[in-house]
């Protein structure tokens, strides 16, 4: 049918067909069997909750078996030395849950009487539980009528909805809370866990961040993502920062045909490459000319072309200065483990970083 009224009434549509057509979808296509669903209890929706918490659930399934196999009640994980906590989480990563899932269980023991509170403000004061791990827990648990807004959930949102704007920014983020609000089922509705396992389902199975598979998807008519070809554009990607920019100054000897090269360190940046002495300023790479036998070089040196190079973290700005050797008083033929003089012709056989090999090549034709 044409929508006459505009894309206004059509997202009006969208949002009170939304909750529907995924209780509709989770129960025909959703996920039923996983160990966690078969216990409204709170304990065990919790453990379960805090396990997948960054986590896929093909990893969980055994970590959350043998936590329950050893800690059946919150009460025998509350008494448990966090040694032991530890050593069952040990491979689960993220260890700051393990943590806060012990001080959270003593919590819940020691103030609740080892009965979870059932409201999502209780719940979220508890250690390592934040809003959506809240809501879920009231949701799955106790039947709560509230919106959970995890990473699978903020990108289901953002394709059907077509939200523009990083979702790690507060402004975008207060809006998917409200929108994720306005999606809940119905006053009454008693479909509260199909509802929020539909989205943790769709997220994980169909709209997923690398290839969302739209044809097998309830929302494809409707999303908006799918209808202008956005779906790997949202949800938008956290926003690059600036990279830092360090600066370094290279020294390229020059003796004949060969150049002087040192091996690097084997940690840190080019770790084990052949690489040029390096100095914050001429005075360093002075220091570095005068242990080659070349005394007072500082005004010998000629700048050739800056060049950068751009790692994960920062760039690296470099600034090269050729000194000519044959200036050097007593020009000097140490070779050692940390370095050695490099014949052009033989540059090949050794690891050089990127911009050093560029540097080297460009200066192989003006060497004599
Ligand atoms: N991810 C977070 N909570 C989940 C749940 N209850 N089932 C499947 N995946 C989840």
């Amino acid at each position: 049918m044409i929508d006459t009224l505009g894309p206004a009434s059509g997202r009006r549509a969208l949002i009170e067909s939304f909750a529907p057509t995924l209780i509709a979808w989770q129960r025909e296509h959703g996920r039923h069997d996983l160990p966690w669903q078969q216990s409204r209890d709170a304990y065990r929706v919790w453990l379960s909750e805090i396990m997948l918490q960054q986590t896929q659930v093909s990893t969980v399934i055994p970590y959350y078996t043998r936590f329950l196999e050893r800690f059946p009640t919150i009460e025998a994980l509350a008494g448990a030395p966090s040694d032991e906590v530890m050593s069952l989480w040990a491979g689960l990563g993220y260890y700051s849950r393990a943590r806060n899932l012990h001080r959270c269980a003593q919590v819940v023991v020691e103030a609740y009487g080892g009965h979870f509170p059932r409201t999502v403000e209780a719940l979220s004061s508890l250690p390592g539980i934040g809003r959506s791990t809240a809501a879920a827990i009231a949701a799955f648990s106790f039947g709560a009528r509230e919106a959970i807004l995890d990473g699978n959930v903020k990108r289901v949102l953002a394709r059907v909805f077509g939200i523009d704007g990083f979702p790690g920014e507060k402004r975008v983020e207060n809006a998917m809370w409200t929108l994720a609000q306005t999606l809940l089922p119905a006053h009454g509705d008693a479909d509260i866990d199909a509802y929020t396992q539909g989205l943790m389902d769709l997220g994980a199975t169909l709209c997923t961040r690398g290839r969302p598979d739209c044809a097998r998807c309830a929302f494809t008519p409707h999303c908006v993502a799918y209808a202008t070809g956005r779906q790997r554009e949202l949800p938008v990607a956290r926003p690059r920062k600036a990279v830092p920019v360090r600066h370094t100054l290279m020294l390229v000897m020059r003796r004949g045909k060969s150049i002087w090269l040192e091996r690097r360190p084997p940690t840190g940046i080019w770790g084990g490459l052949w690489s040029l002495p390096e100095g914050s300023d001429t005075t360093a790479l002075a220091r570095v000319a005068e242990l080659h036998g070349y005394h007072d070089s500082a005004s010998a040196f000629e700048p050739l072309a800056p060049l950068s190079h751009t790692f994960t973290h920062f760039k690296l700005d470099i600034e090269p200065m050729l000194l000519d050797m044959v200036a050097a008083k007593t020009p000097s033929a140490r070779d050692d483990a940390a370095g050695r003089w490099v014949a052009l012709s033989e540059l090949d056989e050794f690891g050089l970083p990127a911009p050093v090999k560029k540097l080297l090549a460009g200066l192989t034709g003006t060497l004599i």
